[in-house]
C-alpha cells in the first residue's frame, strides 16, 4: 500500500469529472490513505454526498455549518479539516475555484479551509482542473494558474482531448490512476531532483525472419518500477524499452525498440545528457547473423535452418567506458552463486552497482529479493514488491550521486 497512514482531504467542485472522483477515493483507500471529503454546492449537482460517504467511509463536509445535514461538531470546520492532514486535492477543480484560489477567496467551506490551511509546515494543495478548452486557454485563467503555481500550489494536468461538452483540447481532467499515481509520486522524497536518468528496460527480440525470433522470459516489470520510482524521486527519465505491453509510467519518457542494437542506438542517442544510467533490460548476448528477409518454410523432408549468431554491442559496458559518461548501474539474474557471479560482472564491466537476483524467482515475478552490491560490499533487501525494491534503488544511487 503506497499511501498508508496518509491523512487527505479531497475537495470537489462543480464539474462532470466528479464521477470520476468517486473511482479516485476507492483507490486511495484501497492504497491505505484515510480520506475526508469536502463538496461544494456544485459538486452536489453531479454527485451526492452519501455515494461520497459510503466510497470515503466518513461523513462528507458541505458547507460552513454542517455535515451531511447535521451541525458540525464545531462551527470552524475550515480548520479542523485543514489540520492534521498530509495533503488536500481538489478534484475536479472548476475554473471558478482556480480563480478562488488565486485571489484568496473564502466564500464557502472549501474555498476557506484552502485558505486557512498552514503554510509553516506547509499543508500541501493540489488540484485536478477539469473544464471547457476554451475555459482553460482564457487568459484570465492562465493568469490564474501562474499565481496558484506561483504560490506553491502544484497543479495536477490537465488533460487534452475529447471533452464532456463535445469539444476538443486541453482542460480534460486527469483519470483517477493517473491522479493516483501523481499523488503517490507526490509523497516520496525528491532523492534525484533535476537528475536526467536513462533505463533499459524488458526483453529484446532478435529476428530469425520476418515472423519469428528469440527472446526471453523479461517481463520489463523491474524496469519500468525502476523508471517510475526515479520519477517520483523528482529525475527525468527516459526509458528505452524492448517490446512490452506494461504501461508507460507517468512522466516518463519511453523510447521502443526491438532488437538489441535498436537499444544500443538509442541509448548512445540519450546517454550523454544522462546522470545516471541503469541498465535492467535482459539483452540478447546475440543475435542470428543470418536472418531470413523472407519466411522460412518448412519444405517437408529438408534439414531444419542452421541458425548463426554474432555477438550483440554490450551496451552497459560501453556506457560504462564512456570517459566522463554517467553513473553506471547494472542487473544481474543469475541462476546459482548470485553474489559471486555478479561481484565479478561489476568487476568486468565496470560499474559503480549492481543489482542482483535468483533469475528463476524474478523472471515475470510482482516481487523479488535483491542484492545490491557496490564498492562498500553487499546488502540484501528482503524479497518485496518491484515498485518497493525500486525505490530502495533509487535512494541507493541518489546515496552514490553524493
Ligand atoms: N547488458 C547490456 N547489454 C548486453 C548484455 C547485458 O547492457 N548486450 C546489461 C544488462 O542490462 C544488465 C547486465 O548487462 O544490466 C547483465 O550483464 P550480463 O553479463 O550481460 O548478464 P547476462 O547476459 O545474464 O550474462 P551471462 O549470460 O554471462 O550471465
Amino acid at each position: 500500500m503506497n499511501l498508508q497512514g496518509k491523512r487527505l482531504v479531497i475537495g470537489m467542485t462543480g464539474g462532470i469529472a466528479a464521477y470520476k472522483v468517486c473511482e479516485l477515493v476507492r483507490r486511495l483507500r484501497d492504497e491505505g490513505a484515510a480520506v475526508r471529503v469536502v463538496m461544494t454546492g456544485s459538486a452536489q449537482e453531479f454527485v451526492t454526498p452519501t455515494t461520497m460517504q459510503a466510497l470515503s467511509g466518513e461523513p462528507v463536509a458541505t458547507d460552513q455549518w454542517g455535515v451531511q445535514g447535521a451541525r458540525a461538531a464545531s462551527a470552524m470546520p475550515h480548520i479542523d479539516l485543514s489540520r492534521d492532514v498530509d495533503a488536500i486535492l481538489i478534484a475536479p477543480c472548476t475554473a471558478n475555484f482556480i480563480a478562488k484560489l488565486a485571489h484568496g477567496l473564502a466564500d464557502d467551506l472549501l474555498s476557506a479551509l484552502a485558505l486557512a490551511r498552514r503554510l509553516t509546515p506547509p499543508c500541501p494543495l493540489l488540484v485536478a482542473p477539469a473544464m471547457n478548452v476554451e475555459m482553460w486557454n482564457n487568459p484570465a485563467t492562465q493568469r490564474n494558474v501562474a499565481t496558484i503555481r506561483g504560490d506553491g500550489i502544484e497543479v495536477l494536468g490537465p488533460a487534452s482531448g475529447s471533452q464532456a461538452c463535445g469539444e476538443s483540447g486541453a482542460g480534460r481532467m486527469l483519470e483517477p490512476h493517473e491522479l493516483l499515481e501523481d499523488l503517490i509520486a507526490f509523497f516520496q522524497p525528491k532523492a534525484l531532483a533535476e537528475r536526467r536518468v536513462l533505463i533499459t528496460a524488458g526483453p529484446t527480440f532478435e529476428p530469425i525472419d520476418p515472423v519469428r525470433g528469440i527472446t526471453n522470459l523479461s517481463s520489463g516489470k523491474m524496469g519500468f518500477a525502476l523508471a517510475r520510482a526515479a520519477r517520483e524521486a523528482g529525475a527525468k527519465v527516459t526509458m528505452v524499452a524492448g517490446p512490452s505491453s506494461l504501461p508507460t509510467p507517468r512522466g516518463v519518457r519511453r523510447i521502443d525498440v526491438l532488437t538489441a542494437r535498436e537499444m544500443y542506438d538509442a541509448v548512445m542517442g540519450y546517454v550523454n545528457r544522462a546522470d545516471v544510467f541503469v541498465g535492467v533490460a535482459a539483452v540478447a548476448d546475440w543475435r542470428v547473423a543470418n536472418a531470413s528477409a523472407q519466411k522460412l518454410k518448412k519444405n517437408a523432408g529438408a534439414a531444419p535452418p542452421a541458425l548463426q549468431f554474432e555477438a550483440n554491442p554490450d551496451i552497459l559496458a560501453a556506457v560504462a567506458a564512456m570517459p566522463g559518461g554517467p553513473l553506471c548501474v547494472g542487473f544481474a539474474a543469475e541462476s546459482e552463486n548470485v553474489i559471486a557471479h555478479a561481484q565479478a560482472k561489476r568487476a568486468a564491466k565496470g560499474v559503480a552497482m549492481i543489482v542482483a537476483n535468483q533469475a528463476q524467482e524474478v523472471l515475470a515475478s510482482e516481487e523479488a529479493e535483491v542484492h545490491l552490491i557496490d564498492a562498500a560490499g553487499v546488502r540484501t533487501l528482503p524479497r518485496a514488491s518491484k515498485l518497493e525494491q525500486a525505490r530502495e534503488i533509487v535512494a541507493a544511487i541518489a546515496r552514490h550521486l553524493g
